[in-house]
């Protein structure tokens, strides 16, 4: 026990998870390690969501905020939403109970941009931040901390934090160290140097984390595994997505706009981007790069084969088989992955030098090419927007992909308005489902919506959206961006009254 915590000071404050979360008070906020279900914290929540369900059957208050890096695990999101325990929440999450306790308003929910996280919490914007509670892989004899399978916020939270609850977790390998790259933040507000990263496995700082030790108050040992979901295998929809996209880069290719070994990849989290970048295996690339958030099973298999050389990240977001591997393959990729935190990985600045090809799934997109990532109808929060925006509107080529229709047809994934926009059509360059690929650039709104209803929506869906746009362009007010205003979102308010969106 404890061979993992060679520091003597930390190993004084060894003690269980439930002592650790008893030192947590009402209204306390919490920043936790973990991004995309990797590298969370798994026996603190678990055992303050069992404390909080104590208090709550005693009848007294007891609710926190957690501020996290991204999605977590069952252990933390999934069992302090049971607990009715979450007050606030940000910035992203996709956990079905924490969902749940968003959509009927239990839980104050705040979707940010993950690149723009650590500026609002470092000015001091999103309020004061009592605990940390963050799981390394090891605590050296100086103290400084080896990650885990996540980068996230951790140095934020370690920074910002009053006290700090490290979890120190066997299961991950100690393979990992070296991996990460923990920059030095500066404090100077008024002028942020260049981040001087030119190429995906540039590393800029250390691979430790850092904490003062008088921070910590509480050293808990573990040996838990990451718990992710497995992908499904791709469908037919996700390889024709998938396929259209590649055409389409081989294309670009061919007509001297990309180089043969592309730009660094950007793909984002789900098994639709999952599945594409299974289709980059077949293609016949080499020497591809990937400047991304998050790195997927399939995304791992093309590093472990060689086709992508370097990739940056800040999270791995792996299937319980590939996170059970990680011994073996954190050895394989020393030297070609890098995992930072999601400042940098997200920062606009480097997207931009790097001219990433950002590819993300959406909800739905509207046919001049709006793209609603969060709010199912207009107002159910999915899961937010993550790294999405960051990358999209930064991106040298950005597209969002959804299959045309959803629900046994039920629902046309393109539509006349989305009811919510996370992404405006002036960021979306390129919209793809199984249906075929729209590249937009270069074209005006009423241009824009022929190109996405020929290509993209289902047959079924085109003749209404057609109609629309037709009827739209003789009486809209303005013929621009032409809307029928009583109309444009009354798909959405069929679906909800009818179960369907078709126009009858
Ligand atoms: N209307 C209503 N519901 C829709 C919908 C639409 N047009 N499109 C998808 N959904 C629902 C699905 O029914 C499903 O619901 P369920 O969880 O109740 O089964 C859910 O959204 C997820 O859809 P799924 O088909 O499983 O796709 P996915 O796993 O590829 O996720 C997003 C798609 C858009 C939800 C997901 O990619 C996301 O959260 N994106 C935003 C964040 C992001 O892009 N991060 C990456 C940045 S690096």
């Amino acid at each position: 026990m404890g061979s993992r915590i060679l520091s003597a000071r930390h190993r004084a404050k060894i003690m269980g998870a439930e002592e650790a979360a008893s030192l947590i008070n009402h209204g306390d906020t919490i920043g936790m390690s973990g991004f995309t279900g990797s590298g969370y914290p798994k026996a603190v929540p678990s055992a303050l969501a069992a404390r909080i369900r104590t208090k709550h059957a005693r009848g007294e208050d007891f609710r926190i905020n957690v501020w996290t890096g991204a999605s977590t695990g069952p252990e933390l999101n999934g069992a302090l939403a049971q607990a009715n325990a979450i007050g606030f929440r940000l910035p992203y999450q996709s956990d079905p109970d924490c969902r749940k306790a968003i959509n009927t308003g239990m839980v104050q929910y705040l979707d940010l941009h993950l690149g723009n996280v650590a500026a609002m919490a470092r000015a001091g914007c999103l309020g004061k931040l009592d605990w940390a509670i963050i799981e390394v892989v090891k605590v050296l004899q100086d103290g400084r901390l080896v990650p885990s399978t996540s980068v996230g916020n951790n140095q934020l939270w370690l920074d910002l934090a009053q006290r700090v609850i490290l979890e120190v977790n066997s299961w991950h390998p100690e393979a990992l160290e070296g991996l990460h790259d923990i920059p030095t933040y500066s404090d100077n507000i008024s002028c942020v140097p260049p981040i001087p990263i030119s190429r995906p496995g540039h590393r800029i700082g250390s691979p430790y984390l850092t904490c003062p030790a008088e921070k910590i108050a509480a050293v808990v040992i573990t040996n838990t595994p990451d718990r992710n979901t497995p992908f499904s295998k791709p469908d037919k929809t996700s390889q024709s997505i998938a396929a259209h996209i590649i055409d389409f880069l081989q294309h670009e290719i061919h007509n001297g706009r990309l180089p043969a070994h592309l730009l660094p990849l950007q793909t984002g989290v789900g098994n639709i981007a999952n599945a594409v970048m299974a289709g980059f295996a077949d293609a016949g690339f080499e020497r591809l790069s990937a400047y991304t958030e998050v790195i997927q099973d399939s995304m791992l298999e093309l590093i472990l084969c060689g086709i992508i050389r370097q990739a940056s990240a800040t999270a791995f977001s792996l299937s319980p088989d590939m996170a059970g591997n990680m011994p073996v393959i954190a050895r394989k990729i020393r030297g070609s992955v890098v995992l930072r935190p999601q400042d940098i990985s997200n920062h606009p600045e480097v997207i931009r030098r790097l001219r990433c090809i950002a590819i993300n799934a959406m909800i739905e997109a509207d046919i001049y090419g709006n793209v609603n990532s969060t709010c199912v109808m207009g107002s159910y929060m999915q899961n937010g927007i993550g790294g999405s925006a960051d990358f999209a509107r930064n991106a040298s080529l950005s597209f969002f992909v959804s299959p045309s229709t959803i629900n046994n047809g039920t629902i046309s994934c393109i539509v006349p308005m989305t009811p919510h926009v996370d992404h405006s059509d002036h960021d979306v360059q390129i919209i793809v489902t199984e249906q075929g690929i729209a590249d937009l650039r270069g074209l005006a709104p009423v241009q824009r919506a022929r190109r996405i209803i020929t290509a993209c929506a289902h047959p079924d869906y085109r003749p209404a959206l057609h109609d629309y746009l037709e009827r739209a362009l003789r009486y809209s007010y303005g013929k621009h961006i032409p809307q029928l205003l009583d109309e444009a979102l009354m798909w959405h308010r069929r679906w909800m009254t009818t179960g369907t969106m078709m126009p009858t």
